[in-house]
């Protein structure tokens, strides 16, 4: 997939504007402040209905404005033209319209649109909570295997009901071992997704590492939330006392993690922090690989900042990857300069001048 047009409105201190973006390499360059954050959040807004700055999205609205919105022409994967629009009011409505439809779920946004986002935040994946981990891995379960979803959904149903039973206790004991057996069910077959997904990640991460950095004997293992052992039932059941204690379901895949550790070493114990940072790079583009496999179209890498967060050296190993995956980029910087050369002649690069909200195309990738 790439985005063939964007068209943003009121986003931050952007100014209205329509890019006509390359299908692969576009450069955002401009001062601080200038707004080139701004357009990846319009695209970030665009792909999964809400920011990667904040929370909420009122903060995103132009001062004074009363709503922003941003629409984007995709081309899919078979060739066929997607429109997706966005749009969001100060007072809290929110419209997702895909192709003239109004869409219910965001997660038909990003259906269409699988992004990727590398800027420093991203870089929390290794050292921060299971619950990013967990997000990292069902956003590529979620991309590959269209069961998922359901199952998630199925599963999420089922704990919101065991947690009120183990709360309040209003739940006869039959229907709550039918809610039980549910939850197991929707557990094992979302256990199975994440396990068949891991797999196939691996050995595209350890490959996308080593041409990064050196870091032999890192591995990528996946933890499903409980014992490895027992069955999800059994666990429950010699938890429950615990459980009712809590109030809440503590063993099961809303608990799952991944780790990285070399040697008997926890990665984050031992790595400095720009190797953490490759290493969170090569994880996200064998996430790309995959959603390449399995959908035969690319997701859309958004990086923010990229020659503040890596050196020379590792900043050009990470743009021959990124050009090797064949997919569409949106990179900022401050000094074009440093990302202005080392693309193939064949590439197609398009630069962004971001100057006080205003975005002007100063090389346009069919030239
Ligand atoms: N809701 C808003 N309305 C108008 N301007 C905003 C809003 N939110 C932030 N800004 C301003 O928009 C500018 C854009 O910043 P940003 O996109 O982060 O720039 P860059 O990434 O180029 O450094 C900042 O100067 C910020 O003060
Ligand atoms: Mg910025």
């Amino acid at each position: 997939m790439s985005l063939t047009r964007v068209t943003v409105t009121a986003v931050r201190n952007l100014h209205p504007v329509t890019l006509s973006p390359s299908p692969r390499i576009n450069i955002l360059h401009g001062d601080n402040g200038s707004g080139k954050t701004s357009v990846l959040e319009a695209i970030h807004l665009l792909g999964l209905a809400r920011s990667f700055r904040s929370a909420r999205l009122l903060p995103v609205i132009q001062y004074e404005q009363v709503a922003c919105t941003v629409f984007g022409q995709v081309l899919l994967a078979d060739g066929r033209l997607s429109s997706l629009g966005i749009s969001r009011e100060r007072q809290g409505d929110f419209q997702i319209r895909i192709d003239g439809q109004n869409a219910r779920s965001a997660a038909q946004l990003a259906e269409t649109l699988p992004l990727q986002l590398i800027n420093p935040d991203s870089f929390r994946l290794l050292e921060g909570a299971p619950k990013i981990r967990r997000q990292f891995l069902d956003w590529g379960v979620f991309h590959v295997e269209p069961r998922f979803l359901p199952a998630w959904q199925r599963l999420q149903k089922a704990l919101r009901q065991r947690n009120s039973w183990l709360r309040h206790g209003t739940l006869d004991a039959a229907s709550q071992a039918a809610w039980d057996r549910e939850l197991c069910l929707a557990s094992d077959e979302i256990d199975g997704y994440r396990r068949t997904y891991i797999q196939a990640l691996k050995p595209v991460f350890e490959r996308i590492l080593s041409e990064l950095v050196d870091l032999n004997g890192l591995t990528l293992s996946y933890n499903r939330g409980w014992d490895k052992d027992r069955q999800l039932d059994e666990v429950l059941r010699a938890s429950l006392s615990r459980d009712q204690q809590i109030g809440h379901t503590q063993a099961g895949p809303q608990r799952a993690d991944l780790r990285l550790r070399s040697g008997v070493h926890n990665a984050t114990d031992i790595l400095s922090r720009g190797q953490q940072k490759l290493v969170v790079c090569a994880l996200r583009i064998a996430q790309g690989h995959l959603v390449s496999q399995a959908k035969r179209g690319q997701c859309i890498y958004l990086v923010d900042d990229l020659p503040s967060e890596l050196d020379e050296q590792h900043r050009r190993a990470l743009c021959c990857l990124l050009e090797e995956l064949h997919c569409q980029v949106f990179i900022t910087c401050v000094d074009h300069e440093l990302l202005r050369e080392g693309w193939r002649t064949d590439t197609p690069v398009a630069m962004f001048h971001v100057e006080h909200g205003c975005v002007t195309q100063t090389h346009d990738h069919r030239e």
